[in-house]
């Protein structure tokens, strides 16, 4: 384990806003954290990375509770999330090369964070000139550039198109290949069913389901049931049951089967059953 916390609590004030909650993240995974807005999300971020204190429970981080982490140690950490914002006359090459002196990291490592990124012609350019999915390349860069071995990224692809999205998955995935441990917020269900080890749905400052994406949705396979799509247009649907083996068996046998699919709901839908509200409703 290499992030964990037990009964965590935070409150603003007099509202209490982590109410409780508890989970494990392995070393090399990719672990998502996924609610609505205002279930927590950032504020359990901030928490994580000793930049906010909480009143009960336990944090350990890399073995320590992160606001005991020495300077050095949490330059281990990687962070991309709103507050960490950009210097926006500053070019991009300028923007990184202020965070390499902090993180004493060699000047022409620059050029290749940029690269890793797909940022290398935009080395000149103004950060106030950059499209969003550039934007969130750059941020990405900064967050990667002193080769942090924990990665926390607060909701990195919101409100990008389909591509830069898409390339965004990439770089966390080949940061996974490096061995980093990526802790990751998002409210897009599918993007955590495609990247992460494990998640966390969590609602109103509560832990609500854990797991496994593909487990989850296998758990609230509530009708059990295959449904098939016919070369005829028919569509069939058979309940998990032997009993129905040797008829499906024929049918593709016979080279009638379109498509083919169980009943496992998708995680949005998961979520819905869960809290009632939708992932992306309040947005
Ligand atoms: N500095 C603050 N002072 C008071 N209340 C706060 C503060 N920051 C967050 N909150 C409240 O804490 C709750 C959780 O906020 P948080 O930003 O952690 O949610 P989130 O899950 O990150 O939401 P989003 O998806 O919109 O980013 C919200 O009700 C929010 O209003
Ligand atoms: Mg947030």
């Amino acid at each position: 384990m290499i992030i964990g916390c037990t009964d965590l609590r935070k409150s603003y004030a007099d509202n209490e806003v982590i109410k409780g909650i508890s989970f494990e993240i392995e070393k090399g995974h990719i672990f998502g954290l996924l609610g609505p807005s205002g279930a927590g999300k950032t504020t359990l971020i901030k928490i994580l990375t000793g930049q906010l204190a909480y009143e009960s429970g336990s944090v350990t981080v890399m073995g320590k509770e992160p606001f005991r982490l020495s300077g050095k140690e949490k330059k281990n950490f990687g962070i991309m999330m709103d507050s960490f914002g950009l210097y926006e006359r500053f070019t991009c090459g300028e923007n990184l090369l202020v965070f390499a002196d902090i993180y004493s990291v060699a000047h022409k490592r620059i050029k290749e964070v940029l690269r890793e990124v797909g940022l290398e012609d935009a080395y000149n350019r103004p950060a106030a000139d950059l499209s969003k999915g550039m934007r969130a390349r750059l941020q990405l860069a900064r967050a990667f550039m002193h080769s942090p071995k924990i990665i926390f990224l607060d909701e990195p692809t919101s409100g990008l198109d389909p591509q830069s999205m898409k390339a965004i998955h990439r770089m966390i995935l080949d940061k996974k290949e490096e061995g980093c441990t990526v802790f990751l917020t998002t409210h897009n269900m599918e993007e955590a069913g495609r990247l992460c080890d494990k998640i966390i749905l969590l609602n109103d400052g509560k832990v609500v389901e854990e797991g496994k994406p593909e487990e989850i949705c296998r758990r609230y396979d509530h009708h059990k049931r295959i449904k098939m799509h016919l070369a005829d247009g028919e569509d069939m649907e058979f309940e998990r049951d032997e009993k129905y083996a040797e008829r499906i068996f024929e049918l593709l046998k016979l080279g009638m089967v379109e498509t083919i699919h169980s009943t496992e709901p998708t995680l949005e839908s998961v979520f819905l059953e869960l809290t009632g509200r939708e992932l992306e409703e309040e947005r």
